[in-house]
């Protein structure tokens, strides 16, 4: 593998339309070399649109997108030759057999067949297809798809990865091998960029995480900095359970946001941006509601509080 010293994408003010719906409203993004970029949004929010057009399958309405020093526009050929890509929706042909699909892309980067077939059998063994290697890949089961397309985004080794929700369907062990394989990608040196709706995959894989929603960019950032950024939650626990509701009624004053209720836990949560006053504020407000607390706290937002705070509009849109 070639060391880049270019950028691995550089995306300028990249915009796309089908017909009035602005699947990308003007996008801006960079990824370092040997870096993972986790692409987090909310279904229609352009991760895909994003993926087609760094992969030369779509072309931008507006913008510039370059890929390892590449415009995707005018040399698309080249981007595609410095890339790997594992689509949302399978790229594998499924009338070949699982080897016949890897040898073939192999064959296609130019390599010899010896080494296409040793490119094949090692990847087949990676992602645990050795058994089904002579199965025409139309038979394979949701998650043995979804790893061939992997392993097929891997042949040659491409500086660049392109992951497009790698685990989306997956059953929590194919999981588990697409997290370990991305791992030793990026042990290896491979920039990834990663998209996906999985907020526990981006904070675990990515470096740097970038939220887009309704085709912008809406923050930015390590998985640490978007969670300070949201501040903390509130966490009332009360002993009885005809407290509960009392408790999720003073969180959602102190706090000004809708809160989360476990009625078993008799356990309420809510974002608080200004944690230490809405602190105060619920403690008075629970001491004249005389509901007994068992724990009352700030905790640190976790991703998922980021995402629902970031695409919340999206959501009451859909619904
Ligand atoms: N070929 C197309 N023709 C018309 N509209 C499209 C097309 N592809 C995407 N869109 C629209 O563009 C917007 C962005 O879609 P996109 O597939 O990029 O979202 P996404 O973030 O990948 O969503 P998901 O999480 O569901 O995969 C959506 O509103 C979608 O309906
Ligand atoms: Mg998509």
């Amino acid at each position: 593998m070639r060391t880049p010293t270019v950028p691995a994408i550089v995306i300028d003010g990249l915009r796309k339309k089908f017909k009035e719906n602005h699947a990308l409203g003007g996008i801006d993004l960079h990824v370092k070399p040997g870096e993972v970029l986790g692409l987090l949004g909310p279904n229609g929010a352009g991760k895909t649109t994003l993926v087609k057009i760094l992969t030369t399958l779509l072309k931008p309405d507006a913008g510039r997108a370059v890929v390892n020093g590449w415009d995707v526009a005018a040399e698309p050929e080249r981007v595609r030759s410095t890339i790997g890509m594992a689509g949302q929706y399978a790229t594998v042909d499924g009338m070949l057999t699982g080897f016949e699909n890897l040898y073939l892309i192999a064959k296609l980067r130019g390599v010899g067949r010896r080494t296409a077939r040793r490119v094949a059998d090692d990847l087949l063994s990676r992602f645990r297809l050795t058994d089904v290697a002579g199965r025409p890949a139309g038979t394979y089961s949701g998650g043995m798809r979804r790893r061939l397309d992997l392993a097929a985004a891997l042949v040659g080794s491409p500086p660049l990865v392109l992951l497009d929700e790698p685990t989306t369907g997956l059953d929590p062990e194919s999981r588990l091998d697409t997290w370990e394989a991305v791992g030793e990608l990026v042990a290896g040196g491979t920039t990834i960029l990663l998209t996906t709706q999985y907020l526990e995959e981006a904070d675990r894989l990515a470096d740097r995480i970038t939220v887009i929603d309704r085709g912008r960019v809406v923050a930015e950032g390590t998985s640490d900095e978007l969670k300070a950024a949201a501040g903390n939650r509130l966490v009332v626990c009360v002993a009885k359970d005809h407290q509960v509701d009392a408790a999720a009624r003073v969180a959602a004053q102190a706090t000004g946001t809708t809160p989360t209720v476990d009625r078993r836990a008799r356990r309420v949560e809510a974002a608080a941006a200004d944690g230490r006053a809405a602190l105060g504020r619920a403690l008075t407000a629970l001491e004249s509601e005389r509901a007994e607390v068992l724990e009352i706290g700030l905790s640190r937002c976790t991703l998922d509080d980021v995402f629902l705070g970031l695409t919340s509009h999206s959501r009451r849109e859909a619904a």
